[in-house]
């Protein structure tokens, strides 16, 4: 059979892009928004490429009606952004800056207006920088701070927002900010930064509470996942790999899902009270998965260090990340593996079975540096490539029973890419970044036309099977 030209989804599949606050808002210092962990990375001089910062990024506080009409063009169902923290908490607890309320209450309006399903992420790692201040995530008063401000937030929105997201990458905010000293707040505490890995968890299982207290339904956490290849069958690479796979992937689904953690884990975790496991296991109504590639592991490589994203990791732990060759590459150099992402959820449903909610991919994308050419057309055919791959893939497990609802594209904007800055472009649609000049690219045009294919299908073909 030939491949249909796009690939086909269910009927009521919910299409949708996702972004973050820090990565595209700019306006640090407007409206009594208070600084957060962010801010203070940036300023530190070698922490981000170029010297970067989000101060003003794609300047969407001021823009997000014109970004907003280019989701409603788009066609998209959902929305995934997220609230800055210090934004609505300048301090991170007590009082509620009104005026930082009151841009998102701007922005989910409009969304409502344009017909597009607001589904914000509470914290997408922004911490406010007084409780960076006080430890941050490694302290556990975070975590109840973050209640608070769930309570805060889900109160005000409860009536306007159909679908909630605790928090943003647990795994990525611990390995990358506490463990290996690559992202904000920049700590290098290897497995010393398993308690924040807890108290994130915590924070959510007290923050799924919050929002249903408020009023607040429909919840999910955005958790990112890749599988876990060992570098050989050798029982020292079988064993690094089978130790990486629990702490960048079961540590924290594990806890949601099933109320534990991996029993591999217990010589490095400090003991755990049972009632923290029952705050943890709050039921979710939704599982959301981010997913970019693949991670091949090892054991240590003698005087080696592992490379992630260019910063070399502490060669003292016990598993060294290798290379994935022999596959096409984005320009960020993440190898690009569509069948890695089926072989994903697919070992979510064997490890959870019928305790697996239904599934949300909350991010899936990839850098691709496109600019306009000399007709200011932007033809990014290897986003295109990428993203119709990945959505075959993701379609793979669902016939194979996983039960997936949506997907959020990473990103609409080319926006403030972390540690490399503006360096990466992950957007859908370009952003020059001296004028502010948005224009979609050619995948912009592919997704508008990838759902607009799914929506007209004609009724009683509902569930497209791809060749
Ligand atoms: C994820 C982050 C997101 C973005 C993508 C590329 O880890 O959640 O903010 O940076 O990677």
């Amino acid at each position: 059979m030939d491949k249909p030209a796009f690939p086909t989804f269910p009927r009521n599949f919910s299409w949708g892009v996702s972004t973050a606050a820090y990565q595209i808002e700019g306006a640090v210092a407007e409206d009594g928004r208070g600084p957060s962990s962010w801010d203070a990375f940036v300023a530190q001089p070698g922490r981000v490429v170029n010297g970067d910062t989000g101060e003003v990024a794609c300047d969407h506080y001021h823009r997000y009606r014109e970004d907003t009409a280019l989701m409603k063009d788009l066609g998209i169902d959902a929305y995934r952004f997220s609230f800055s923290w210090p934004r609505i908490q300048p301090g991170g607890r007590g009082a509620v800056n009104a005026a930082g309320l009151g841009f998102y209450d701007k922005l989910v309006d409009g969304l409502l207006e344009a017909g597009i399903t607001p589904a914000p992420t509470l914290f997408h790692w922004d911490t406010p920088l007084e409780l960076e201040e006080a430890g941050g995530w490694l302290n556990r008063d975070t975590a109840e701070r973050f209640a608070e401000y769930a309570g805060i937030v889900g109160g005000h929105f409860a009536d306007r927002i159909p679908q909630w997201i605790t928090i943003n990458e647990p795994v990525v905010l611990t390995m990358l900010g506490y463990g290996a000293g690559i992202q904000a707040p920049g700590l290098a505490l290897g497995f010393e930064a398993l308690p924040a890995a807890h108290h994130l968890l915590l924070a959510h299982g007290l923050g799924v509470q919050a929002l249903r207290s408020a009023g607040a339904g429909n919840i999910g956490i955005a958790n990112n996942h890749a599988a876990t290849w060992p570098a050989s069958e050798h029982e020292e690479d079988l064993q690094a790999a089978g130790l990486y796979d629990n702490i960048a992937n079961w540590i924290f689904a594990d806890p949601i899902l099933t109320g534990a953690y991996p029993p591999e884990l217990e010589p490095f975790l400090p003991p755990v009270p049972d009632a923290d496991l029952a705050v943890i296991s709050t039921p979710i109504d939704w599982y959301g998965i981010n997913s970019y590639n693949p991670t091949l592991v090892g054991a240590p490589t003698a005087g080696e260090a592992a490379l992630v994203d260019g910063h070399e990791l502490d060669a003292s732990l016990p598993f060294s990340l290798r290379e994935i060759e022999g596959y096409p590459r984005t320009d960020f150099d993440w190898p690009v593996v569509p069948a890695a992402f089926t072989e994903l959820l697919l070992a979510f449903k064997d490890r959870y079975g019928e305790k697996l909610p239904p599934i949300y991919i909350t991010e899936n994308g990839a850098a691709f540096n496109d600019g306009p050419d000399g007709e200011g057309r932007v033809r990014d055919s290897r986003r295109i490539d990428y993203t119709d791959a990945h959505l075959r893939a993701l379609k793979a497990a669902m016939d194979a029973g996983v039960d997936v609802r949506g997907y959020f594209h990473w990103s609409l904007l080319d926006n403030f890419e972390w540690a490399v800055g503006f360096s990466q472009r992950f957007g859908l649609v370009h952003v020059d970044y001296e004028t502010q000049k948005r224009t979609p690219k050619d995948s912009y045009h592919w997704y508008q036309e990838l759902i607009r294919s799914n929506k007209e299908r004609p009724a009683g073909n509902d569930e497209g099977t791809l060749s």
